[in-house]
């Protein structure tokens, strides 16, 4: 057996000699700066947001920021929903989505760019998210202040920002109490640009519930029959027709005016 002191020793040798190989490495491996923010760490010492935490890490967006955070001068701003807000969300909201759904839900709560609470009184809406187009329809995100309250709307929900957990070394990280809620995911679909044939179509289909009814009445039917000869009863049928629908329009014409 090792003498216990000895073991002690030899181990303090070993984590010391340890410990000044890396300290002498790490300058040279990877020059980080001393105030880089990661995310992750921001939200786990807060404790509030473990639901978005395991979305982070889960789709992977999370490494994306601080991969973002190390390469882009412009900075991060992360709208964080806290876990009562995910849990407010409607029960199976989150099961329903597909990855691509999720990871675009993530991305819509962060911008590519450092904005300071002073700054959003002076944003341009909409503004820009990771998720994509900030037209109608995609993922439009706007922000509203008034006094000291900013409002953060999607179309669909709007909430305020409650609170700001982090804005130093270009990242801003921002207490949100409701999960922001994508048009290209919560809204309804908005119709794609053709409006002049939707709409000559309209009078046609309203016509065709009138037709029935104006058939009903036998004197119109029984006049044109009435004057045609007995050359055959095809064209007497499509004569029929012919006047039936003729007079079908004209009445239901009239009935419109
Ligand atoms: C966002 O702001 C733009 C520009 O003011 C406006 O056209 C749009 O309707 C707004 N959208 C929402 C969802 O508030
Ligand atoms: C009957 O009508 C048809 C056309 O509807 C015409 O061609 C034919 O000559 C007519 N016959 C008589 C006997 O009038």
């Amino acid at each position: 057996m090792m003498n216990p002191i000895l073991f002690f020793l030899s181990l303090t040798l070993l984590f010391h000699s340890h410990f000044s190989t890396t300290q002498a490495q790490s300058p040279a491996a990877s020059p980080v700066p001393a105030g880089r923010p990661n995310i992750m760490k921001i939200l786990e010492k807060d404790g509030r947001f473990t639901l978005f935490l395991r979305l982070l890490k889960s789709t992977s967006v999370g490494s994306q920021i601080n991969a973002q955070l190390k390469d882009s001068n412009n900075g991060l701003t992360v709208f964080a929903p806290t876990d009562a807000a995910f849990s407010s969300l409607k029960q199976g909201t989150l099961n329903s989505l597909t990855d691509e759904q999720q990871i675009q839900l993530l991305q819509f709560h962060i911008l590519p760019t450092f904005i300071t609470p002073a700054q959003f009184q002076t944003a341009t809406n909409p503004l820009r998210t990771q998720a994509g187009g900030s037209d109608p329809g995609e993922f439009p995100l706007n922000v509203t202040s008034s006094g000291n309250i900013v409002k953060v709307s999607t179309g669909v929900m709007n909430t305020p920002i409650s609170g700001s957990i982090y804005t130093a070394n270009r990242l801003a990280v921002y207490q949100v109490d409701s999960v922001l809620l994508p048009w290209s995911i919560f809204g309804t679909p908005v119709p794609k640009a053709a409006p002049a044939p939707a709409k000559a179509k309209a009078p046609a289909l309203a016509l065709a519930p009138l037709m029935p009814a104006e058939k009903k009445t036998p004197p119109a039917k029984s006049t044109p029959s009435s004057t045609v000869n007995t050359s055959g009863t095809v064209s007497l049928t499509m004569h029929g027709m012919v006047a039936t629908v003729g007079i079908a329009i004209v009445a239901s014409f009239l009935l419109q005016q």
